[in-house]
């Protein structure tokens, strides 16, 4: 695995502020500038952006760190006219997967600036998220050599920005371990570093005619997609509403058994019952709520506090909340950087003024007031039904429970119909076990935070409105990027 990235210096990233060179429009065409844009088999020189419209910001400033092309429908045809299934034997797409995952440790440097300047993200994510990618080339470049299934043909795999690099190569790595060819779609507001992954990929030997990047709007380039027969399965990362909406598009124009891989939102919560050990618990339930500003699938979104230790527990989750630092996230002491841009932070603002009408704010730190940045808040709810919907950012809601009530709590966790993650904090043994059967979630995690799972030991991924299962970063993943097939000869 890729672990070893852990402590890579964090080198200067020469490419992102290296001298402009403009053109006569006033766009950077500095070879060392990364251009999102459609990489195809004709190898054509990429168009040069046309308008501001196509440029990509930093969250946290709002400077222009990029432009992207968008690809049109015309392009998304051209590309399916292309691309080509991976032809070459197990042994030697595993072997160009793990050199890969070499090229991207070597530019660590690059990459962690990218994640920043792009993403948002704080140093300490750019590093686990770097590790995760590597891990996921690694971990499905091993599982090729075992697979004896045919590819399912050309993959669609669309991703969303809170993991543009990890969960973007995770997708793409399975679909090309199992012999599939690949057209990626970023998210709209991560192109770049999905073209920085994809010039790795074909740096390290994956041929351009079997992976192509169309990065563009989801309605133009992913609906085209997945609308269109030449696909022959579509892997996604994304909201439950946009799964929903894909399916749809492939039942009337995909074959029938062309396979849907959605892994969807959640609405998590976390038990802490009486016998937690209160430290420990507060620094969970933080990491849970607050790292990458909220922004994960995965993140702690509805906290039960057992009503005996509830307001203790409370004093010390606001004083772990205070010793928060938010900021530049290019910065080593930042702990929370900004959304992922200021339409985010408009709708996780309602969504806090909201509560604050209803005088259920109880602790708010303070934001930088430039930049999308959303300060990490506390609300009160009753419970996790007042959540109408995944609320994506760093806020976090507390309910409290009388102990002859946790029937009642883990039945209303259920009731939401997702099924993500749910963490449990609680020295009684025999509840580990209650829980772990009752409650609906994917991934439980016992006296430790629910965010992170790691590539090969915690494979990822939820039930219910959270996914189609199967989880990423586990056994039974690669076998959906292939057709099952029965054969033998009579002896
Ligand atoms: P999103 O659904 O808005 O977008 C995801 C991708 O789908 C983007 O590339 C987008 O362009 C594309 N898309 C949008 N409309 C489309 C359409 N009509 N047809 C085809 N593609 C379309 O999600 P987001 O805002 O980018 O990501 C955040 C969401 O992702 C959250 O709900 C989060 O919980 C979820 N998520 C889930 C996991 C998981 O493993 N379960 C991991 C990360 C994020
Ligand atoms: N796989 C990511 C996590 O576990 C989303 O946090």
């Amino acid at each position: 695995l890729g672990n070893d990235v852990a402590n890579p210096g964090i080198p200067l990233p020469r490419a992102l502020f290296a001298p402009r060179r403009e053109n006569s429009q006033g766009f950077d065409l500095s070879d060392d500038r990364v251009l999102a844009g459609i990489f195809d088999a004709r190898d054509r020189a990429a168009p040069v952006p046309q308008a501001d419209g196509d440029a990509v910001t930093n969250p946290a400033n709002g400077e222009i760190v990029g432009h992207q092309l968008q690809a049109t429908k015309a392009e998304v045809a051209a590309a399916l006219d292309t691309v080509r299934p991976w032809d070459a034997p197990a042994g030697e797409r595993a072997a160009i997967l793990n050199r890969a995952a070499d090229l991207y440790k070597a530019d660590a440097g690059a990459i962690f600036a990218l994640l920043a300047r792009e993403a948002g993200k704080t140093l300490p994510d750019a590093v686990a998220e770097l590790r995760e990618a590597v891990d996921f080339l690694r971990y499905y470049a091993t599982g090729a050599a075992a697979l004896d299934r045919p590819a399912l043909g050309v993959v669609a795999a669309i991703s969303p920005w809170n993991f543009p690099l990890a969960i973007f190569t995770g997708q793409v790595a399975a679909a090309l371990a199992a012999g599939n060819g690949v057209l990626a779609k970023p998210a709209e507001e991560t192109p770049l570093i999905a073209a920085h992954a994809v010039r790795l990929l074909h740096q390290a030997g994956v041929p351009e005619h079997v992976l192509q990047l169309l990065a563009g709007p989801g309605e133009v380039v992913g609906a085209a997609l997945t609308a269109d027969p030449r696909v022959s399965g579509v892997v996604f990362t994304g909201s439950t509403e946009t799964a929903r909406i894909i399916r749809r598009s492939m039942a009337a124009h995909l074959a029938p058994d062309a396979p849907l891989i959605a892994e969807t939102g959640g609405l998590n919560a976390m038990i802490v019952d009486s016998t937690a050990l209160p430290e420990q618990a507060v620094r969970d339930i933080v990491n849970g709520a607050f790292r990458s500003a909220g922004q994960r699938c995965s993140a702690l979104r509805c906290l039960y506090v057992q009503e005996d230790v509830a307001p203790h527990l409370t004093r010390m989750l606001t004083g772990a909340m205070d010793q928060l630092r938010l900021g530049d996230p290019w910065q080593v002491e930042t702990d929370v950087g900004p959304v992922i841009d200021e339409s985010a932070k408009a709708g996780i603002t309602a969504h806090i003024e909201a509560a604050r009408a209803e005088g259920r704010v109880l602790h708010q730190l303070d934001a930088p007031a430039k930049g999308s940045f959303v300060p990490p808040t506390l609300i009160r709810v009753k419970g996790i039904a007042d959540l109408e919907r995944e609320v994506f950012g760093p806020v976090l809601h507390l309910a409290t429970f009388k102990s002859a009530d946790l029937d009642r709590v883990v039945d209303d966790i259920n009731a939401t119909g997702y099924g993500l993650t749910f963490g449990l904090h609680t020295r009684i043994d025999g509840r580990v076990q209650e829980m772990v059967d009752r409650v609906h979630a994917g991934n439980i995690y016992v006296n430790r935070n629910q965010i992170g799972a790691v590539v090969g030991s915690q494979p990822f991924g939820g039930e219910g409105l959270s996914g189609t299962g199967p989880k990423a970063g586990g056994p039974e993943y690669l076998n959906r990027f292939t057709r099952p097939k029965a054969g033998g000869q009579a002896g």
